[in-house]
């Protein structure tokens, strides 16, 4: 199956930055993702190219992801998502740590290999490790017949079109999006029950409007990034299905605008980093409405009570913030899809005013094919 695409595409399009037109369409991009592929009938999706058949599926005791940079915490969000909707446990690291440590490599356990351009030599160098030592390898890539596409047992194209800026956006977006798919798949094959497969099945058709709704709010969130420009360093935090959001957040900031950033769970901080918090360093918090809700709430607490300023990604205002951005809910599984759009807002924004070249930043490159 392949995909063509008209020089147009490349285009900016009357955007001013690549990103920007990139970030924009996200809506579309989510959208080719889920076409043809959802089955309302047995509640779960096709994915033509898995090669993987069911009783292979459910042989499937372990998943390990591997990726780097935003395709990494894109395989963090997929391993959460699969572990949830699959039950079967799965992780991600960055391909380059797993193939510096000769890693154990177990017959029942399936790799996925993560990759915008399909060709980051660090993601190759250990699709071709693991493959020279019998383990079954699928790819979730976004460039058609790229390298690491080539060199995979199998996978899913993620279908978000070129991507021309360096950081990636809407790639991000449909690499998760791309993982849900997976992992309502995987679990329809294993205990995922119909009214759950349906559930989720609502929850992806709603994305692309919802992706609309958090574009619009683009005005309010340039606002607040004016006001958030001028720090030194800014801490991200997230529980459980927030905290890869809170990482990639991060990595967006730090990449574009040169704002040091870090993340860390929020139950971390009280070990460590609570030492930082003072006006000077300003937290943003992912606060979805889940389960750990209150749990979040406690730590916007711990922050304001050493005079921290807080920005709270939500889905209701926040008392304890001095601003909440308010995203639309969706399944509590797929809340981190949506989470994260309004953070690469902010962080092109913040980068904006300060005069950063958002298309190039430094030192980086799109795809880094070299060691
Ligand atoms: C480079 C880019 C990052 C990207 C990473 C992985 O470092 O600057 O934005 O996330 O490579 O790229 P890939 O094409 O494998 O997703």
């Amino acid at each position: 199956e392949t995909v063509e695409w008209e020089a147009a595409s490349y285009d900016m399009g009357g955007h001013d930055t690549y990103m920007h037109k990139e970030m924009s369409e996200q809506a579309e991009a989510v959208d080719r993702v889920l076409r043809g592929r959802i089955d309302d009938r047995f509640s779960t999706v096709h994915l033509g190219g898995l090669n993987l058949d069911a009783r292979e599926a459910r042989g499937v005791r372990r998943i390990k992801i591997l990726g780097c940079g935003t395709s990494y915490h894109a395989g963090l969000i997929g391993a959460g998502l699969i572990e949830e909707l699959a039950r079967i446990p799965a992780d991600a690291e960055p391909a380059s740590e797993f193939r510096y440590r000769n890693p154990v490599v177990d017959p029942d356990t399936l790799y996925i290999a993560v990759s915008q351009s399909g060709e980051t030599y660090d993601v190759l160098a250990a699709v071709q490790e693991l493959k020279r030592k019998g383990a079954r390898v699928l790819g979730v890539v976004n460039v058609v017949g790229s390298a690491i596409a080539r060199e995979a047992d199998g996978g899913t194209y993620v279908h978000a079109g070129p991507e021309v800026c360096v950081v990636s956006t809407k790639c991000f977006t449909n690499t998760v999006v791309a993982f849900a798919l997976l992992a309502l798949h995987l679990g329809r094959i294993r205990d995922l029950s119909v009214a759950d497969g349906k559930r989720i099945i609502e929850g992806l058709r709603k994305l692309p409007g919802q992706i609309e709704e958090i574009l619009a709010m683009e005005p309010e969130i340039e606002k607040l990034a004016k006001e958030y420009a001028g720090a030194q360093s800014m801490m991200f935090i997230g529980r459980v299905r927030g905290y890869p959001v809170a990482l990639e957040a991060s990595l967006k900031l730090k990449e574009i605008s040169y704002i040091h950033a870090e993340a860390y769970p929020a139950s971390e901080l009280k070990h460590g980093p609570l030492a930082l918090i003072e006006p000077a360093l300003p937290t943003v918090a992912i606060v979805p409405d889940d389960d750990l809700l209150e749990k979040n709430r406690a730590a916007l607490e711990e922050i304001k009570a050493r005079s921290g300023r807080i920005l709270a990604v939500a889905h209701q205002n926040q008392e304890k913030a001095d601003h909440t951005i308010v995203v639309p809910k969706n399944e509590n599984e797929l809340d981190p899809i949506l989470m994260g759009i309004p953070l690469q807002l902010f962080a092109y924004h913040t980068a904006l005013a300060m005069g950063r070249d958002i298309d190039k930043p430094r030192n980086l490159a799109k795809s880094v094919t070299v060691e």
